[in-house]
């Protein structure tokens, strides 16, 4: 087990390239996260060849559905031995406390969180939705939501840890993308923060793609962030 808080993105259409990408890295040193694309495309099979490695995995699937039916896709999911799994925040209540349930049932309980608001959407686009607040609001409420239906965080944008920090506490996770080393290209990401100034801001995770997959030297990238964190308290 790891105590590195980066979690490298394998954003890859299929198992070849993400398990090229994996070969190159070490199980001491990060975690995997997997995704809609790569999951559809190379399933439970892939992450047993991942796992088998030594590595531990987010799967982010971000289920949202009734309860009964988010409850046994992350029963199953846990049963896959993942670390960590994911489901939306406004599924509400009853469907994130029926997840949380059937998770703790498990007998090697991932980590579950939620994802509150997607970064993808603005006032414009929540306002369309029908929802008043705003969207720091909204992730506020969504987080407090999550924490209080027993999930163990939230992913976040970097510019929101340190308001979640404050209101959710020191054991709730917050799992931070959109990090991109200074000298890093911004890629498609926006509102980006670096990696040490994202944990000095409270997050406990760092969810990292291409600043690593697309690097030269991928593993030299993953050190060279590791090591601008370590001393970080
Ligand atoms: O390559 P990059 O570092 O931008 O990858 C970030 C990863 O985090 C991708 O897998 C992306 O889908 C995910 N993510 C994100 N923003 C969110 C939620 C997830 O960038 N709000």
């Amino acid at each position: 087990m790891t105590d590195s808080k980066i979690i490298v993105a394998l954003d890859f259409p299929g198992a070849a390239s993400a398990l090229a990408l994996a070969h190159r890295l070490s199980p001491e040193l990060c975690r995997l996260k997997v995704g809609k694309e790569l999951f559809t495309a190379a399933g439970p099979v892939l992450l047993e060849q991942l796992m088998k490695q030594g590595f531990e995995l987010f799967l982010d699937l971000k289920f949202h559905d009734i309860p009964n039916t988010t409850a046994q896709a992350c029963k199953a999911a846990a049963n896959l031995g993942v670390w960590m799994i994911n489901v939306h925040a406004l599924g509400g209540r009853k469907m994130m406390e029926a997840a949380q349930h059937a998770v703790s049932s498990c007998t090697c309980p991932p980590k579950l969180i939620a994802v509150t608001l997607l970064t993808s959407m603005n006032q414009d686009d929540i306002s369309e939705l029908g929802i008043t607040d705003s969207p720091g609001e909204m992730v506020l409420r969504l987080a407090k939501l999550a924490q209080e239906s027993g999930l163990d965080g939230v992913v976040c944008s970097a510019m929101e840890t340190q308001l979640l920090r404050k209101y959710c506490g020191s054991k709730f996770s917050l799992v931070t993308p959109g990090i991109r080393p200074l000298e890093s290209s911004l890629d498609d990401q926006s509102r980006v923060m670096t990696p040490d100034a994202a944990i000095k801001a409270g997050a406990s995770y760092l969810v990292i793609g291409r600043p690593i997959t697309k690097a030269m030297d991928p593993l030299q990238a993953l050190l060279d962030i590791n090591q601008q964190i370590q001393n970080i308290k």
